[in-house]
Order: structure tokens, then sequence, then C-alpha cells
């Protein structure tokens, strides 16, 4: 939560640091700052409540010079948004500032000690006792980088900062102190940045080196320097990071999230590549640490994930349970780390997070390490934090995910735990011969299928979305694998369309929430062909009966679903285990085109931030 970005070099800082906001701002969007430093000694700070354009209009008609800035991007925590709030925080002089990711939990005492020092302070946050922090320390005679790291260690609670000084040219400071979201570093040449994340980072640079907890960087133009937070000096080896300029582009598409449930069947591709081996049906995932011993002592996969990572943990719990013949559930990540859960080194806990950073995820993941389950996570984060909790990391590859909504994600997580199903299975002696080879042809199908499943859907969901945006409430249902797809179709009509929309396994209808059933409440039923295909139809027919409007997902062909739904989306004739995927589409787009219509950001769903760094 929250973004934020750094620049020094001889560019003009504050079109590299607003760039960098645009591109961070899915990590919050209260409201948006810079300041910006030029070699004369001189600091401007322009600052903006509300989404990013507010600042962006700002610096136009009050432009900056320098070349060295910080930005960032807030999600509300302490203080409403405003501009007051709203990031750089100053010390009294106005000389240091500073940028903040995470919480100030100790920020109540500090602020005391500081005001009865003489500081005044022009905000309600915890995080503007940082710049005064930082001045106390300056003004007993620390250097700059010394006075941030010694600040960094005062605070309680896990934080990323950026700090500058007017008067250290070209010099900027970034501190990073337990998980609240990762910093990286690209190194340019004869300029260096910093970023929250790797989207700010890739229209500049391909070397970057992430930074670890407890660490500390000194960044000029001409490199950096690493230290550990007790001030030694450190070093790790820079990564390459090759992703293409397009990902952050959004093209033709109205919204990001438009074009990012459209790359959903590249997203499979890249999930799929290299890691299934035609020739021998087999699937290899050089990442997953299990010898074949340890994969059949193995008595229980555990998948836990948050918001949409848990529906796609769901579908890969009953993968497992399908391919491998091993007992498997999921659990909300932030339930399963406050309930001494029992674990032991035959259980596999398996995180799935598209951002690496969802601070109830690596909670758990840590949790579970500690007392002694294997451990690895699903995610799209190269070098995020959720790599390092877990003891293995299998990169889904779906490319920068710049909606706040999670679409591609999904897709490539729920592809990732297939192939782990999958591996599982060979390695346990469940899947091999002709069921194998089945399985592995049926994956590499799946690009295909959800290419044509955005065709059909495309072709209908425009209509049907008009037919039904005024609605107050909508209901999603399904069974079997399809179940939490109905969950994942309710949660992105909640988060894009903000109506109220619920998803439920079709068999708990009528156990209560049939008595919903009235004109004004769509019900988007997943009715396609499958071992439950007769049961939905059933519940399709009582919601009918109750004058409840359907609107059916359905396989192609299926003649018993057009006479008993209003809408039909068609999706192709798919195999049930990938059913899931194929109907996350539908869904997706239904809740798009709603949104689409009632005229709210898309991209940028109010309250929300694509990462959640806090519990
Ligand atoms: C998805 O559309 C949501 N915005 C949200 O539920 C998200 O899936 C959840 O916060 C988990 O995020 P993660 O995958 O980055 O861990």
């Amino acid at each position: 939560m929250c973004g934020i970005v750094g620049y020094t070099g001889t560019r003009d800082a504050a079109g590299v640091v607003l760039d960098g906001l645009v591109h961070l701002a899915y990590r919050g969007y209260d409201s948006a700052g810079m300041a910006v430093a030029d070699d004369d000694g001189n600091l401007f700070l322009r600052k903006a409540a509300g989404k990013l354009d507010n600042l962006l209009q700002l610096v136009g008609s009050e432009p900056v010079r320098g070349s060295r800035g910080i930005g960032h991007t807030r999600w509300a925590t302490h203080g409403p948004p405003s501009a007051a709030n709203a990031h750089p925080h100053a010390d009294g002089a106005g000389e240091i500032v500073v940028v903040h990711n995470g919480i100030v939990e100790n920020y109540a005492e500090l602020k005391a000690r500081l005001a009865a020092n003489g500081h005044a302070f022009l905000s309600e946050t915890d995080s503007e006792v940082i710049p005064h922090l930082i001045q106390e320390l300056l003004a007993d005679g620390a250097p700059f980088e010394e006075a941030v790291r010694l600040a960094a260690g005062r605070i309680h609670g896990a934080h990323a900062i950026a700090c500058m000084h007017a008067k250290e040219p070209g010099l900027i400071v970034a501190a990073r102190r337990g998980n609240a979201g990762g910093v990286a570093v690209g190194a340019g040449t004869g300029e260096a940045f910093i970023a929250s994340d790797l989207p700010a980072l890739i229209p500049h640079t391909s070397r970057v080196l992430f930074m670890e907890p407890e660490e500390l960087v000194i960044v000029r133009p001409e490199g950096f320097e690493l230290r550990t937070m007790e001030g030694r000096r450190a070093s790790r080896s820079v990564h390459y990071v090759d992703v293409p300029r397009s990902i952050l582009e959004r093209g033709a598409y109205k919204h990001f999230t438009l074009k990012e449930i459209h790359e959903q069947p590249d997203a499979a591709q890249r999930a799929l590549h290299e890691r299934i081996a035609f020739e021998s049906d087999e699937v290899a995932l050089s990442e997953l640490p299990l010898s074949k011993a340890e994969m059949a002592a193995l008595n229980r996969v555990l998948f836990i994930g948050m918001g949409t990572s848990l529906h796609a943990g769901q579908v890969g719990a009953r993968y497992v349970e399908t391919l491998a013949r091993t007992p498997a559930s999921f659990e909300i990540a932030a339930e399963f780390s406050h309930r001494d859960p029992a674990l032991d080194e035959r259980t596999l806990v398996i995180g799935i997070t598209q951002s690496g950073e969802t601070a109830d995820t690596l909670h758990a993941l840590r949790e579970a390490r500690a007392q002694g389950a294997r451990t690895a996570c699903i995610t799209n984060a190269p070098g995020s934090e959720a790599t390092r909790a877990a003891e293995c990391a299998l990169l889904v590859h779906a490319g920068a995910e710049v909606g706040v909504a999670s679409t591609k994600t999904m897709v490539s997580s729920m592809v990732t735990a297939y192939l782990i199903a999958c591996a599982l299975g060979q390695g346990r002696g469940t899947l091999s011969g002709e069921r194998a080879a089945k399985r592995v042809d049926d994956i590499a199908r799946l690009p295909a299928l959800l290419g044509a499943s955005l065709e059909m859907a495309d072709a209908s969901v425009e209509a049907i979305a008009e037919r039904c945006f005024k609605s107050r409430s909508f209901l999603f249902i399904g069974r079997g694998l399809l179940e939490p797809i109905a969950r994942e179709g309710a949660l992105k009509m909640k988060e894009t369309s903000y109506i109220h929309a619920d998803g439920l396994s079709a068999a708990e209808m009528k156990h209560g929430p049939i008595a919903l059933i009235g004109g004004d409440t769509p019900v988007v039923a997943l009715a396609l062909r499958n071992s439950l295909y007769p049961k939905m139809l059933n519940a399709v027919a009582q919601v009918r009966a109750r004058g409840g409007p359907v609107i059916a997902v359905a396989t192609e062909g299926s003649k018993e679903v057009t006479e008993l739904a209003d809408d039909v989306i068609w999706t192709p004739e798919t195999p049930s285990l990938l059913q899931p995927v194929v109907a996350t589409v539908p869904v997706q787009l239904l809740a798009y085109r709603t949104a689409d219509l009632l005229g709210n950001d898309i991209d940028q769903p109010r309250n929300l931030a694509k990462s959640v760094t806090v519990e």
C-alpha cells in the first residue's frame, strides 16, 4: 500500500517522478505528492488530495525544476486524504523530505516527545514524525545517511522510506524494515531510480536491486551503496529484468483492466512456458524443491491467500485432490495464522499472492514455515517478499497487472496450481500413463480455450450489462469447481461496480439466500456442462420459478439452459477441471461492462489498493 519513487541524475526529476507515480498509482490513490531539489539547495514541494491527476495539474500550473526528487502515492491509514496529509512530509525547516510506506506504530509517543522539544506538525499522519526525527539526529551531528538509518531504527512497525536533504546534492537515502512493501533500486548510466515496484523502473532501466528488509541504500547518480540497519556494508547482485514496455501501455483499450482481461490467453501461455515436456507428458517444475519421496510423504496440501488469490487457491485445492489424490483445502491467510494450526513437514502450504506483498499471506507463510511445514508461493512479483517468505517461488509470469482488480493473475495462478497438482500427482504416482497425457494435453489447449471464451463473452456481455447495470444486487451461483468462480464473480462485481453481490454454492440457495430472489436481483448461474450440470439446472429453475432473472454462463450448445435462462453467455466446450479458468472470463467481463456503464474508475476502484501491506 502506498507507492514511493525517487530519482537522482541529470534529467528533469519532476517528469521522472511523476511518470513513476503514474505507474504506481494502483498502490493507492487517496493523495499524491512530490519533492524536487535543485543543485543550489532549493527544495520544492507539491501535494494534492485525490487521484494523481490533481497533482499533475498542480505541477502543470506550478512547475518545479531540479534533477533529484521523491514522490508518493497514498493509501490513507492515519489521517484522511488531504493535501496536508499527502507525502512527502518535511521537517520544520523544510530541508528534509520523506516519503513513507507502512505505519509508524509508535508515532504518538514520538510525536509527543518531538512536540515537547519544539517540533511543530502540519499533518495528522504518523509519517510526519520521520523527517523531524531525522532533523533531531542531524542536529546531534550525524551525517544525513546515518540520521536516516538511526531514525528508521527508532520507528516501530514495518516500513519503507525514501529521504532527501536539500543541502545534499545528488543524494537519496532509502530504508526498508520488515515487510511494508518492497523497494527496488534501478541503476542507470549517470542516474539512479527508486520505486516500490517494477512498473516505475521498467521504462528506464533493466538493472534492478531488490532491497531486503533491514537494509539501507545510499543512492547517488553514479551508483548506490547497500548497508545493513546496523550500518555495515552489504552487497547483493543486481537482477536483470526483461519486461516489455508495452505491458505498461493501455493501447486501444479503455481501461487496463479490460486490456488485462484480454491478455489472459497470453498470460496462461506464459505460465505454462517451459513447464511441460510434451515428449514425456510430464510437468517439470524445477522450482518445487520436493523429492519424490517427500511428495509421497505429504499428507495434506493447504492453499492460503486473500481475496481473488484465495479463490484461485480454492480451485488449486480441488486440483491437488483430484490429480495428486492428497487431502487438500484452502483457507483465508489472515485467519490461518491466528488460530495456531497443527502443521508438520508432511503439510505443504502454498500461498498465492500476485503482488507478493500481502501482509496477511506473508505472515501465514512465515508462520507455516516456522512450524516445520513445507512452503511454496505462487506470485507474479519476482524478488517480492513472498519469494523469500516461502521455501520456493513459482512465478506466474503474467506481466505487470496495472488494474487494481486482479484478473489475469488469477488465471495464471490457477494454471500454476494445476501444474503443481500435476507435478505432485506424477511424484506420488497418482497421475501417469494416459491420464497424465490427457491432463497435459488439456492444459496445453487452455490458452486457445480462453481466447474462445473471450470472443464468446464479448459477443453478448455488453447487451446483458445494459439490461442489468441498474440492479441493486447480484447473486453468483455455481457448484463444485465453479463455486469459487461464483465467489470471484461477486468480488469483481463489488469492487468494480460497487453493486452489492454475493457468490455462493447453488446448493446453498434453498437454505436461505433464495429469499432474496425477486425481479431486481439478477442471478448469474455458472451452468457449464459437467457432472453437476443437472443440479445447476434445478437451481436455475428454482430461481426462475420465483421470478428471478437468470444470466447463465453455459457450454455452447446446451439447449436446456436456453429454455430456462433469460440470457446466456456461452463458453467453449472445456474439460471440467479447466472450466473454472474458462468461466472466469465471462464473470470478469460482466463486472467490467456493468462498472463501465456506471461510469466508474475501473482501474482504480474507490478505497482499494493493489497490494495490501498492512494487516
Ligand atoms: C482482487 O481483485 C482484489 N483486489 C484483492 O482481493 C486481492 O486479490 C487480494 O488483496 C490479494 O492480493 P494479492 O494477490 O496481491 O495477495
